[in-house]
């Protein structure tokens, strides 16, 4: 009875979110439009129509409502845990447009340099441009805290529910497990939005965020509050600073498509590295072109909007044969609105 209603709240808080988002969505779009003309970019290839989309989302977010029932994700919403900060971080993410709209109309994705400390050298070139034309790229303290609105604005209130699809193969993946004894590793954690989902249904799992970015690990650091804290780890993936076999889980979201070709093999190789025989890979990221072709459109018009320069070769990328080829099998495959879910296995040593 109790998990119905939890359901229930659930679905009505993430409608509520979501009508929430679309306005502020509305309302940026609004801003953008009179600060600067969009680029004027008619896609070729068919786009849904906002009924489709919505319909796609309303049905994520009640898989979402379901798998709260079933006690596979925690119940609640950030934004209603912390109110006072959401308001603070909507103020920040109006106050972030004219000067993220002026450096969309240039196409320059070069605030990040501004940002640049002792470490900067040592990163990698790919690295060092604003994504999305996010203010400071991923290194400054502010992207790190615009980062989750922006991003839930973008699509609506649906990021996170993409993002926690990964809790369900995870649920089934510690069935008869003992939580205490699993290490979960996530690659590119960034704002730790998913670990700290991952550590309220699982108090005493070894966790372990990895991420480039010092100031997105500080953020989720902070983001914890006073939940057991995970293991942060400033990293490259490409060089996981873990051992070998090392974890029994790992999860990546988001990541890929930011990605140049020849880094998404190496990290793949080192995703597979890390993981123990038998161990588990949830890989989360866009939908890829042909997965739904009545929204192909939407893929090609993405990179013209936002400064993702590697997402074109992303959509078209062999993913199977990138995981296939790193040494993982791919177990399952699911589409979670414009999320593809793969879940993946490093096979255990026969014998
Ligand atoms: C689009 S964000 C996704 C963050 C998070 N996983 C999520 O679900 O929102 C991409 C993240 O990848 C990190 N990143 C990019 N390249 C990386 C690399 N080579 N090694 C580690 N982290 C990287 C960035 O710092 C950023 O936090």
């Amino acid at each position: 009875m109790s998990e119905r209603l939890d359901s229930a709240v659930q679905l009505a808080g993430s409608l509520a979110r979501m009508s929430w988002y679309s306005g502020l969505n509305w309302i940026m779009q609004r801003r953008a439009r009179n600060l600067a003309s969009p680029p004027a970019f008619k896609p070729t290839l068919p786009v849904p129509n906002r009924n489709e989309l919505l319909a796609d989302l309303r049905s994520l977010l009640r898989s979402d409502a379901e798998a709260v029932r079933e006690g596979v994700m925690p119940a609640g919403h950030e934004e209603a845990f912390r109110p006072l900060e959401h308001l603070r971080r909507i103020r920040g993410m109006f106050a972030d447009l004219p000067s993220a709209t002026e450096r969309r109309v240039d196409r320059d994705a070069s605030s990040v340099k501004e940002f640049a400390n002792g470490d900067f050298d040592e990163l990698p070139e790919y690295f060092k441009q604003d994504f999305h034309f996010q203010t400071g790229g991923y290194l400054s303290e502010d992207s790190a805290k615009l980062y989750d609105i922006q991003v839930e604005t973008l699509f609506h209130g649906s990021a996170a529910a993409m993002r926690r699809r990964a809790m369900v193969p995870l649920a089934r993946f510690m069935q008869g497990r003992d939580q205490r004894a699993v290490s979960l590793l996530d690659v590119a954690c960034g704002t730790g939005r998913l670990l700290k989902d991952i550590r309220r249904i699982y108090p005493a799992m070894r966790l372990t965020g990895l991420d480039l970015s010092s100031s997105y690990l500080e953020e989720a650091q902070g983001y914890f509050g006073n939940l057991r804290r995970a293991r942060w780890l400033a990293g490259n993936a490409e060089d996981i600073p873990v051992g070998g076999a090392s974890q029994d889980v790992v999860v990546s979201v988001f990541l890929f498509h930011e990605l140049p070709p020849e880094v998404r093999h190496t990290v793949a190789r080192e995703v597979n590295r890390v993981l123990k025989p038998g161990g588990l890979f949830i890989f989360i990221d866009s939908l890829q072109m042909g997965d739904r072709p009545g929204w192909d459109g939407l893929l090609e018009a993405f990179p013209v909007r936002f400064h993702e320069p590697y997402y074109r070769g992303y959509s078209i990328d062999d993913l199977e044969a990138l995981f296939v080829d790193a040494g993982l099998r791919v177990e399952a495959e699911e589409i979670a609105f414009l999320s593809k879910m793969m879940v993946c296995r490093k096979d255990a040593i026969a014998g």
